[in-house]
Parts: structure tokens; C-alpha cells; sequence
């Protein structure tokens, strides 16, 4: 929404946004039936958004999040933005004058509730752990919220986010907020709850922004002939997503389908600092991810050794659970059992310029072994949470083994995939 529709919704009470959205030819997928929003995080009658200062609404009411500019009871529940914002949102939906973090509050409407102290939902805001936390059972929290995530070291960069989509999926419009790139707000559902079970998924694919991604049978790592969930953190027996015993894929999402819709293509980044680790890859940007069976090993492409490895110069091993029978011959990892999502701490040294949204617990394994802290982070205790090997570190793997690396040398002449 531009300009021009700011004279003509100031004076409109607060219960005529309705109206207000059908005249400006918006119409919300599945309203008429109420069953996704009501099903929703958001729309739950209990735990769903309640702004404390929107008294008159009952929880999840939509009136929490989008409201007329100072016009409820004639005054403009708190927070007060200086004028309309696009959606008649309560505030801004994005600041885009903030190219890189750290971000506050203000910069992102989403952020207004999903900080765990002095947001705008009763209680004071909401508690989200990181990927590893929630899904893969790790137990120290660097963050307790979204807006803490995407102020660690290694996010993902809003702006940037914001551009891209723009600039590729039709329904995400310039004042669109880049966390509608992946959330659908009126249709993600309580996963943190239920973290087994993906019919609780919160995403939706760019590429089909009206469902969610991950609630379809056919929407899960199952998919994958060959997928193995990576162990529950604490456990030789359980598996990610929540400490399951079943591990064919089934209660996994698709991440890698999802995380693809942009990845597929290489993006733009403008986060000072950041470059990509692949010679190859256009400056300004970040490799293109082909999991196809053209591309990684880790995708879909089948590996060239056993489990046991090649046994000779660069030699490495393939560990547990991957090599509990029955081994198969191309594992397919998700990009989750590697990345979180939103952010994760810098890893200093190895000659990085990012740590890439890593993981700091993969597959049972608290990755550290160079230093102190949280921000002690080896890349080869990174790749010995699956694998055993021979050659370099304890930094620097990833200077030969990098998304799309092939023909780094080793001990002698090695062509094809490295990752
Ligand atoms: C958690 C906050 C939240 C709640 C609750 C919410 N919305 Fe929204 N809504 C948004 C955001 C954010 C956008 C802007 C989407 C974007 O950035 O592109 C939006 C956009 C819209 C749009 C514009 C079209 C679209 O889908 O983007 C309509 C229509 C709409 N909302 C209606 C509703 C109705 C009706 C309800 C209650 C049934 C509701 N919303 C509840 C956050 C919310
Ligand atoms: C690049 C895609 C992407 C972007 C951008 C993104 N998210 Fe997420 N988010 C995810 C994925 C993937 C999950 C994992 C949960 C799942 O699969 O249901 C997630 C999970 C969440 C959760 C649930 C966490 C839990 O406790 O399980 C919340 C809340 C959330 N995101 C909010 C946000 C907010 C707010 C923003 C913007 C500041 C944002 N996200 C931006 C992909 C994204
Ligand atoms: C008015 C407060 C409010 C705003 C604004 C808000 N949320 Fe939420 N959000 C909540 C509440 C409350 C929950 C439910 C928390 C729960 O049940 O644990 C929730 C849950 C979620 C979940 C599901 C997480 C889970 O695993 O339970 C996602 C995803 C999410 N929000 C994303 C967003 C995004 C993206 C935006 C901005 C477009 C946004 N929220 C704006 C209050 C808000
Ligand atoms: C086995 C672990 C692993 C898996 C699985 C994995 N990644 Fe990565 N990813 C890495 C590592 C290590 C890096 C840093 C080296 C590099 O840049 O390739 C990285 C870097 C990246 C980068 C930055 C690339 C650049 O040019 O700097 C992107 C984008 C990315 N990953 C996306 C994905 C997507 C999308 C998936 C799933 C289709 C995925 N990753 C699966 C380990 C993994
Ligand atoms: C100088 C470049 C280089 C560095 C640095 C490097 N590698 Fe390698 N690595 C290779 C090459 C090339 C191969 C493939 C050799 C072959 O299979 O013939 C390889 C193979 C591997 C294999 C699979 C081998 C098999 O037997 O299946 C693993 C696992 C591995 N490396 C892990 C690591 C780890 C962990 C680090 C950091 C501690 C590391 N590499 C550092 C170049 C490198
Ligand atoms: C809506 C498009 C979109 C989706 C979906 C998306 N990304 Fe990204 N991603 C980007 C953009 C744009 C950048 C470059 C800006 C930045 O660095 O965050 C990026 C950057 C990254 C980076 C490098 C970040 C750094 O700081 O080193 C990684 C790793 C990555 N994405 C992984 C993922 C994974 C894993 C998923 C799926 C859970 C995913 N992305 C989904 C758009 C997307
Ligand atoms: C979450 C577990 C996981 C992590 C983390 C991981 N890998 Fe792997 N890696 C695997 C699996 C499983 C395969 C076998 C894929 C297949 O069967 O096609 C594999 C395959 C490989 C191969 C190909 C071996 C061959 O025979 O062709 C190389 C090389 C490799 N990994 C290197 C690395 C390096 C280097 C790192 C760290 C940067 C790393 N991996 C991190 C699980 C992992």
C-alpha cells in the first residue's frame, strides 16, 4: 500500500479494515472458510497474539496486529507510529534503512512481539529457541528470542532478504516484511510445541506463499529415498526432530526444497564483510546450491566411497548413524541438519568471513575444540560430527570443502565434488 491510501483510511474507524482491505482489492486465502487463520499460532483463541494495550479484542483477534492509524477508541494503542503504516499494521512493517544488524525492536513489526522482554504482547513478548534447541534437542541457549537470533554474528541479512524476494516472488511487495518471505503470519502454526510433527510447520515456500510448506506427506525429507535424521542431542538412539525413534524422514520437513526457492539461484548479499568461499561464485554474491544428483555429495549426488572412506591420502570416515545398517549408498542431508535458519554465533578464525549460519550442535556433537566461549567453534569438530578424517585442521577444511568445490588438490590430482 502507498501513499494515496493514507487520506483516504486516516479518519476510518478501527473496525472497518475489513472494508479497508476488500477496497484496496486484498483478500485474505481461506477467510471465508476461518479454518487456517483460527488453526494458526496467531489465531489461537488462547495463545495467540494479545496486544496488552487492545484490551476490546479477545486473544487472536486480527485487530492485535493490524489496526487504522490513532483510531481505536480514537487513540492509537501503543506503539504509535507517526502515520499509516502499509497493511494497517500497528507499526511499520520493515525499516529498510537498516541495511545490516543489529536490529532493534522498531526495525521490524514482527519484532514488537517476538522479543522475550518489553514487547507489546501480554507477558512482554514470546519465547523462540534456535533451530538446534528446539528441533535438535541442544541444551545452552545463546538467544531466547527471534530478534536475539537475528542479532548474532551470522544471520540472515533482512534487507537483503526483503531485495531478493522483491525482486523474484510476486505476491512479496516492496513494504512486504522479509520474514512474510518464508512465514506466512496468518497461516503458521505452534511447531515449538510440536516439534515431531510437521503438520505444525510454520514456513511456507516462496514459491506458494498461501500454504504452508511441511504439512503434505509429500513435503517431508521422506521424499528422499535415503535421508537419516541426525541424533537428538544427549542420544545414540533418538533422532531430531524432538527425540523421535523413527528415522525415515517422515517428520522432517523438506527443508531443502524450501530452502531452495532462493538458493537455487545465487543471491545477492550486502552484509559488509561477507563473501562467499568459492573462487567461482559472482562477487557480491552467494553460491548457487545444486543438491541435485549433478551436485553436492551431500545433496543428492551419490558419494564415490564406502562409509570406511578411501582409505588413503584425504582419507575420512563416515560415522553414526550414518553407517548403522542398512548403509545406504547416497545419503540426502537436509540443510538444517548443517544451517540454522535465522542466526548463529560468529566462529572466529580459519580465515572465514562468515560462519554461515552454522549449527553449534550437529548430530549429538557441541561443536567447539579451538577456544572458550560460544564463539569456540573448530570447522574440523564442525565436520567430525559426522565424519573422521586424515588431512589439515583443525581450521580450514572449508577452504577446499565448500558448496559446488571440486578440484581442490590434496596429496595429488583430485577431480570431482569435494562437497
Ligand atoms: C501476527 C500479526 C497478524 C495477524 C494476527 C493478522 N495479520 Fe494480516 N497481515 C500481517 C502482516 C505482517 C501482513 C503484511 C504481509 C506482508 O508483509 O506482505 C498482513 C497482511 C494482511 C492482508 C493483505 C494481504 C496479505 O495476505 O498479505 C490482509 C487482507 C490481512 N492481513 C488480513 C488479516 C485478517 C483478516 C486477519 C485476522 C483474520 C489478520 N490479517 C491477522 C500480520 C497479521
Ligand atoms: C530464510 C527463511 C526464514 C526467514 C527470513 C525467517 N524465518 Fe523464521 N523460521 C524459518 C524456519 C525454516 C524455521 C523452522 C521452523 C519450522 O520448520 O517450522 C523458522 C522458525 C521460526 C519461528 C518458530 C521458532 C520455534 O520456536 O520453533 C518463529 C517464531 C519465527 N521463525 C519467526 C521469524 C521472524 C519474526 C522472522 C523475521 C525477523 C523470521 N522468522 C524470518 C525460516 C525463516
Ligand atoms: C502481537 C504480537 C505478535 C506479532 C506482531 C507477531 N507475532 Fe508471531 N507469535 C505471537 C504469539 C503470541 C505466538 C504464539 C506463541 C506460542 O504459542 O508459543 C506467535 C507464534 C509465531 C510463530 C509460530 C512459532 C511457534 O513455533 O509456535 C511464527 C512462525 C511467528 N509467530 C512468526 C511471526 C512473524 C513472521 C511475525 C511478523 C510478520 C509475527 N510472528 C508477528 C505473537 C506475535
Ligand atoms: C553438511 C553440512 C551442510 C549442509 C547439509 C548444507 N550446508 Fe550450506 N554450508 C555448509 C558449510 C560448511 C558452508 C560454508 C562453506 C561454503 O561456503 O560452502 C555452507 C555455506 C552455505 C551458503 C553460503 C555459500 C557461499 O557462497 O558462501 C549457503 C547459501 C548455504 N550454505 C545454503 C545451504 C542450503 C540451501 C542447503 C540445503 C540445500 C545447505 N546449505 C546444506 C554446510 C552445509
Ligand atoms: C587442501 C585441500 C583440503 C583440505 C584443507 C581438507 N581437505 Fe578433505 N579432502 C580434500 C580432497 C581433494 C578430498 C578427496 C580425496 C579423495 O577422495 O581422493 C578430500 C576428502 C575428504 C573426505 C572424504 C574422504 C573419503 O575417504 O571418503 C573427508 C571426510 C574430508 N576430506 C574431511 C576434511 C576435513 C574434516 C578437513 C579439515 C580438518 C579437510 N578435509 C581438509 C581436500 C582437502
Ligand atoms: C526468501 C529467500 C531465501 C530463503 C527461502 C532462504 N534464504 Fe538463505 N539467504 C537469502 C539471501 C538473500 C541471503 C544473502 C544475505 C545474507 O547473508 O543473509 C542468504 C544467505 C544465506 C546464508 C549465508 C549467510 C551468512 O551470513 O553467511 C546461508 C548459510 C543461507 N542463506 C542458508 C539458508 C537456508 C539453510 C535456508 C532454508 C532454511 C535459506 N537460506 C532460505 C535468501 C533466502
Ligand atoms: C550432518 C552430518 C555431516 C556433516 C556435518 C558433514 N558431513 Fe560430509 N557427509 C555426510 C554424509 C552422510 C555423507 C555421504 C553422502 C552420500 O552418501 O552421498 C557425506 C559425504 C562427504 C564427502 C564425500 C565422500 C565421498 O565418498 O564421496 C565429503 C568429501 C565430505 N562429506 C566432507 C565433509 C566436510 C569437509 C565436512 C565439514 C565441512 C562435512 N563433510 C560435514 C555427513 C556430514
Amino acid at each position: 500500500m502507498k501513499s494515496g491510501m493514507k487520506e483516504r483510511t486516516r479518519a476510518a474507524p478501527a473496525h472497518c479494515f475489513f472494508i479497508l482491505f476488500f477496497s484496496q482489492g486484498f483478500l485474505l486465502p481461506g477467510q471465508a472458510g476461518a479454518g487456517p487463520y483460527t488453526q494458526s499460532a496467531h489465531g489461537n483463541d488462547t495463545g495467540g497474539v494479545n496486544r496488552s494495550t487492545v484490551s476490546n479484542y479477545s486473544a487472536g483477534n486480527c485487530a492485535h496486529c493490524h489496526e487504522q492509524h490513532a483510531s481505536i477508541d480514537g487513540e492509537e494503542p501503543s506503539p504509535a507510529s507517526a502515520s499509516a503504516s502499509p497493511f494497517a499494521l500497528f507499526s511499520d512493517n520493515f525499516n529498510n534503512t537498516v541495511q545490516a544488524g543489529p536490529y532493534v525492536m522498531a526495525d521490524n513489526f514482527c519484532f514488537y512481539c517476538h522479543i522475550n522482554a518489553g514487547g507489546v504482547q501480554s507477558g512482554g513478548g514470546v519465547t523462540n529457541y534456535q533451530y538446534a534447541i528446539t528441533y535438535g534437542g541442544y541444551t545452552t541457549n545463546s538467544v531466547t528470542d527471534i530478534l536475539g537470533a537475528f542479532n548474532l554474528s551470522s544471520y540472515h541479512n533482512l534487507y537483503d532478504i526483503q531485495n531478493f524476494a522483491e525482486s523474484k516472488f510476486s505476491f512479496f511487495k516492496e513494504t512486504s516484511n522479509p520474514c512474510v518471505a518464508c512465514h506466512n503470519p496468518h497461516l503458521a502454526k505452534n511447531h515449538q510445541d510440536n516439534p515431531s510433527d510437521p503438520a505444525y510447520s510454520t514456513i511456507s515456500k516462496p514459491t506458494d506463499h498461501e500454504a504452508v510448506w511441511g504439512d503434505g506427506a509429500n513435503e517431508r525429507m521422506s521424499a528422499y529415498t535415503s535421508y537419516r535424521p541426525p541424533f537428538y542431542y544427549g542420544s545414540t538412539t533418538t533422532y531430531e526432530p524432538g527425540g523421535v525413534a523413527l528415522h525415515d524422514g517422515s517428520q522432517t520437513t523438506d527443508y531443502n526444497a524450501f530452502c531452495l526457492d532462493c538458493h537455487q539461484y545465487e543471491v545477492p548479499v550486502s552484509t559488509p564483510g561477507l563473501a562467499s568461499m568459492n573462487p567461482n561464485t559472482t562477487a557480491g554474491h552467494l553460491t548457487a546450491i545444486n543438491w541435485s544428483a549433478s551436485g553436492d555429495m551431500h545433496g543428492q549426488r551419490a558419494r564415490i566411497y564406502d562409509v570406511g572412506g578411501r582409505g588413503s591420502a584425504c582419507w575420512g570416515t563416515i560415522i553414526a548413524p550414518y553407517d548403522a545398517a542398512p548403509v545406504k549408498s547416497n545419503y540426502v542431508l537436509s540443510c538444517l541438519d548443517c544451517h540454522d535458519p535465522h542466526g548463529t554465533v560468529l566462529v572466529s578464525g580459519g580465515g572465514r568471513p562468515s560462519s554461515y549460519l552454522l549449527r553449534k550442535e550437529v548430530n549429538n556433537n557441541k561443536v567447539d575444540g579451538c577456544g572458550p566461549g560460544a564463539q569456540d567453534f573448530c570447522e574440523s569438530d564442525f565436520c567430525f560430527s559426522c565424519h573422521t578424517n586424515s588431512h589439515a585442521g583443525p581450521q580450514g577444511c572449508i577452504v577446499c570443502h565448500y558448496h559446488s568445490g571440486a578440484n581442490k588438490n590434496c596429496a595429488g590430482p583430485w577431480v570431482g565434488p569435494t562437497f
